[in-house]
């Protein structure tokens, strides 16, 4: 049975890195820059492209590379491409398809810092974005449709809205408008949800989260779906030749795997953004228990969740596992558990609220989310502190809102913690 065939579990545990006789079981940090040839004609091709192969370690590294068939295994993609940061990968993802003058609809209940990406640098650069309410009705979202629209943008579970994409709503409506549906699928992973399957078309994480696991490694990474057709007139840098590489025509050159190699060789080549492959080495490692730390985090998640809801000095609870939550039903659908994270407000709003998290003493207060170690934050003073009060209300931050990163500890001790704390509100 090959790879292909092997469960997500399996491919967390082995895909990606495979030894050949003699060499090492586990995955080599390969640190080095560089790479030796026998022939300059050898390099030569790998400048033109007409070989495949390491020549710097700027654009590809075998650890990276492991990493990235890893991924793209489990997001079941034909092609991965690791980057620096989270915030690379969502920068690559839609500059890679986009110019000045281009336009692209995101979904608003976003990770702060891709809004201010998105509204602030990208804008910056020509490329603007429309930030849409993903609960209006698919003729709404179709008056925010122009010509010159290159893509859709969605995180699967909205950091820290905690919404669900409703998938068939925006891969229909990517397909009717000719432009890929592009997924930020951290706060699920590819163990809970792959986006592929339900019509995404390019899928990116920032793997600083649950895909590392342990808070040691900033990352991202870009995985192709290789189904999209970039033949369809609206994208013609994939179709015409590019005169940095002697006239290189993408999907003639590449086929399906098309958006990402021209991800590496230009932006990866030209920003040099990509992931080193020490932190490919503890992101793959961290890879290797995901499916095992997953269901931990739904478990201690959807218990603490419960207990906050019946607690009588909390004010609300948002948890996609629990019955009362907007997207329950549908979440039930794309996903095989609702992750680690949860939101929650305190009776006497964000002065009670700061009391509590203060007097936490097993869940720590950091900027972080998605690793073993239970951890709380404040968005509206913190992650989205820079966004205005209408990317605010689109992104669901109220001001009382604390963010919750489930971890794996017993959750008995989780439990008690917050008990203790919310006693002193
Ligand atoms: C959903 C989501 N996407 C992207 C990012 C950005 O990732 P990074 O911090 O690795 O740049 C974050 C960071 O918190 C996030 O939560």
């Amino acid at each position: 049975m090959g790879k292909e065939k092997w469960s997500v579990e399996t491919n967390a545990v082995q895909g990606g890195w495979e030894p050949k006789n003699g060499e090492p079981r586990v995955l080599p940090i390969f640190q080095s820059t560089t790479y030796r040839y026998d022939t300059a004609e050898a390099v030569a091709k790998l400048f033109d492209l007409q070989a495949p192969g390491h020549m710097y370690s700027r654009l590809s590294n075998p650890t990276c590379e492991a990493f990235e068939k890893k991924m793209a295994l489990l997001e079941g993609g034909v092609g991965a491409l690791a980057t620096s940061a989270g915030q690379t990968a969502a920068t690559i993802s839609i500059m890679n398809i986009a110019s000045a003058g281009d336009h692209f609809v995101a979904v608003g209940a976003l990770y702060g810092g891709t809004v201010a990406l998105f509204t602030n640098t990208f804008k910056k650069m020509g490329v603007e974005v429309s930030l849409v309410d993903a609960d209006l009705p698919l003729e709404k979202l179709r008056t925010y449709f122009r010509k010159n629209t290159k893509a859709i943008f969605a995180e699967t579970i909205a950091n820290p809205a905690l919404d669900i994409l409703d998938f068939d709503k925006f891969s229909s409506l990517a397909k009717e408008m000719g432009v890929p549906l592009i997924v930020d699928n951290t706060f699920a992973t590819p163990y809970l949800c792959q986006p592929l399957k339900h019509g995404a078309d390019i899928v990116m994480h920032s793997t600083t989260k649950y895909v590392d696991g342990h808070a040691t490694s900033v990352g991202g990474i870009i995985v192709d779906g290789g189904k999209f057709d970039w033949k369809n007139g609206n994208f013609p840098e994939f179709t015409e030749p590019d005169e940095s590489y002697h006239g290189v025509v993408y999907t003639r050159d590449f086929g399906d795997a098309a958006y990402i190699v021209k991800a590496r060789v230009q932006w990866i080549r030209d920003t040099g953004a990509i992931m080193s492959p020490m932190n490919a080495f503890l992101s793959n490692l961290g890879l290797e228990t995901l499916h095992v730390r997953m269901d931990r985090h739904c478990e201690n998640a959807q218990k603490l969740a419960e207990f906050l809801e019946a607690h009588p000095k909390v004010s609300w609870v948002n948890y996609p596992g629990l019955k009362s939550h907007k997207h329950h039903e549908m979440g039930k659908k794309y996903l095989k558990g609702f992750s680690g994270v949860l939101t929650f407000g305190v009776k006497g709003g964000a002065s009670a609220g700061e009391t509590v998290m203060n007097s936490l003493e097993l869940a720590a207060i950091v900027v972080h989310v998605a690793d073993v170690r239970t951890c709380v934050l404040h968005p509206a003073s913190m992650t989205h502190r820079q966004l205005t009060e209408e990317e605010l209300k689109l992104a669901g931050v109220t001001p009382d809102l604390i963010r919750v990163s489930v971890g794996i500890e017993n959750i008995d001790d989780i439990i008690a913690d917050f008990d203790q704390a919310l006693s002193r509100a």
